[in-house]
């Protein structure tokens, strides 16, 4: 009882702590969006009703029945989900192209008020043919580099802005508790002080030094909150047991655990924050005044405005109109209702016709959206609104490439290393490499990757497989052969065996067992029937239960999801890169320690939070 006492007065303290630096960073004027509250007011005193809901609206691009709906519906938003590409393909002009034939609309409506366009540029521009795909957060989380954070989600931003794109859904701000969860690989730590410390540099490299510079793009802080607090079993999905759950905790747990990754994004500068889909105790946060108005907004001043996630609002209450009611009400500024908007939109006009909604609340929504509109520079009428065909060269850059593998080799922790076996003698005179994500860049990116879950194969152009990384590391006279089931090692002087998981995102990520496949335990048993060393490079958006590869493999390295460039893999395995990374998720030995945190009476994990081995 007493521990128990202290755990919170120790909680509310930091977290004091932490709203201490939050205002005197507002009071020290760092706080960009509040520069055009004039303008703002005036142009809001002049439109209609249907024109500021129509700001408060975001369809689906896809889903737009007629082009002319944006103007016809005031639209001030899009989005692309994860698996909304142009009709026309989805290279990079086909994507240009796609948002220039959508902006245009826009200026065929009174106000002219440029749309916000939205997409989940997670881990680069990952929606795009030929863009560079960065490691995933839970590896970026493992180089515990804010300045390398920082210059991956610069490389986005500026890879995004060459399609014309101003917004991503990024950064995942997530503190997951249960590795089980299958959108773990989102977040960059279950500890709160590495997300907080990692939040800051991601929106600064979102948005830049000033939202309206042309490289900058809005940061959108994700998912709040307690997304990644949710108890096992009380997803309410088909086939999921955690996303979209229900966190129960109390809210100085939540504000511990959850809460610090916003106050440090909120600090940077982040334009837009995005509900969660989860509840919190019961309630879901979408339709939260607790948690969107008196803490967010209220409590910790944020200023700029918030967007639900996709169809999120409908999980509220089965009744739409109220679920709409309840949610804007509850503070929500802009709604994604990626096919439902022209009911949205009729349903809110009505709200606040009938007054269950006030026009406060709508005033205040649209003032918000057009702060960040200003804010970016979208309102100045000298400001070319369609994609600039000069930035192109950013996308898919070597530049982005170099980057990206410095990330990756940064990101991977070498968890076993008996006898030495790394690194790896580039003149050593035949390596064999096996295992299913070997040769597979689909697998080496995970979800969200041109797909919305992500899929096995050549999904995208440009970047290298780890097989062709280890190909390109050794010396001219040493021969790397590759069987995926590991069998023909004989004669080879060490194994690599690449296993792992195969791509998922959210709703069908959730898993009971993390085991390890049958496929991948035979390659390792294969590979060692030869009699020589073996690497085994898990390759996964979590920590697995490694079994009896713990004792089997002589030296054993967790790369994550290190997306396209696995060539950073390779700089680590021989040695021309010590490894640095250290685990931001601790890593289970089996099922039964699930969930499991430093502090935990019985923390006994197979490797603790913060573990890696160096040579
Ligand atoms: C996800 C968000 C994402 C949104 C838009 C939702 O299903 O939860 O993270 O930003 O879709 O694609």
């Amino acid at each position: 009882m007493r521990t128990l006492q202290i755990a919170t007065l120790l909680c509310v303290a930091s977290t004091l702590c932490l709203l201490g630096s939050f205002q005197s960073a507002s009071r020290a004027g760092q706080q960009p969006l509040l520069q055009h509250e004039a303008q703002i007011k005036e142009l809001v005193g002049k439109m209609t009703l249907e024109e500021k809901v129509g700001q408060m609206t975001q369809p689906e691009q896809s889903a737009l029945k007629d082009l002319t709906d944006i103007e016809n519906y005031f639209v001030g938003s899009l989005l692309s989900g994860g698996d909304s590409d142009p009709k026309e393909g989805n290279s990079f002009e086909a994507w240009r192209n796609l948002y220039d034939r959508l902006q245009v609309h826009t200026q065929k409506t009174r106000l002219q008020i440029p749309l916000l366009y939205g997409i989940d540029a997670v881990h680069g521009h990952n929606n795009v043919l030929g863009a560079v795909v960065f490691p995933h957060h839970i590896g970026l989380g493992c180089t515990r580099n804010p300045g390398l954070v920082e210059k991956v989600e610069r490389a986005t931003a500026e890879e995004v802005r060459a399609t014309g794109i101003q917004w991503a859904f990024a950064p995942c701000v997530t503190v997951p508790q249960d590795i089980r969860w299958g959108r773990t690989y989102e977040g960059f730590s279950e500890d709160p002080a590495l997300v907080r410390e990692l939040s800051g540099p991601a929106v600064r490299g979102l948005q830049g030094m000033s939202l309206a510079e042309p490289m900058s793009v809005l940061a959108c802080a994700k998912h709040f909150v307690g997304d990644g607090g949710t108890v096992y079993g009380t997803s309410q999905l088909k086939g999921a047991h955690l996303d979209q759950g229900d966190t129960k905790v109390d809210e100085a747990t939540l504000r511990r655990i959850h809460l610090p990754g916003y106050i440090a994004a909120i600090n940077a500068g982040v334009g837009s924050i995005m509900p969660s889909y989860n509840s919190w105790n019961g309630t879901r946060a979408s339709g939260s005044k607790r948690l969107l108005t008196e803490i967010l907004k209220e409590e910790l001043g944020f200023e700029g405005f918030l967007i639900s996630d996709y169809n999120a609002i409908d999980a509220i209450t089965p009744n739409y109109k109220e679920a709409v009611a309840i949610s804007i009400n509850a503070g929500m500024d802009m709604v994604m209702v990626p096919q439902r908007y022209r009911e949205y939109y009729k349903d809110l006009v009505e709200l606040v016709k009938d007054g269950t909604v006030p026009m406060s609340r709508i005033d205040d929504a649209v003032t918000r959206i057009l702060r960040v509109k200003y804010a970016m520079g979208l309102m100045d009428k000298n400001r070319n609104q369609l994609s600039d065909p000069k930035l192109a060269s950013h996308f898919g850059s070597p530049e982005h490439r170099e980057i990206a593998r410095q990330a990756v080799r940064e990101s991977l922790v070498v968890l076993k290393n008996d006898g030495n076996t790394l690194p790896i003698a580039k003149n050593v005179t035949r390596i064999h490499v096996g295992g299913k994500n070997a040769d597979d860049i689909g697998n080496q990116c995970g979800g969200w990757t041109i797909d919305w879950q992500g899929k096995s194969g050549d999904v995208t152009t440009g970047g290298t497989t780890i097989l062709a990384a280890i190909k390109k590391a050794v010396s001219s006279g040493s021969q790397v052969t590759f069987s995926k089931d590991g069998m023909g090692a004989a004669g080879a002087k060490l194994g690599i065996v690449v296993v792992g998981e195969k791509p998922y995102a959210e709703m069908r990520g959730d898993r009971d067992s993390l085991a390890l496949d049958k496929e991948d335990q035979e390659a390792v048993t294969n590979m060692k029937a030869a009699g020589i060393p073996v690497v085994v490079i898990v390759v996964s958006g979590r920590p697995m239960i490694l079994g009896d590869i713990v004792t089997k493999a002589d030296a054993i390295v967790a790369a994550w999801l290190p997306g396209t460039e696995g060539q950073g893999v390779a700089d680590v395995l021989f040695g021309d890169f010590a490894p640095t990374g250290k685990l931001s998720f601790s890593w289970p030995r089996d099922m039964k320690q699930l969930p499991s945190h430093q502090g935990d009476a019985n923390y006994d994990p197979q490797y603790k939070l913060g573990y890696g081995l160096k040579y």
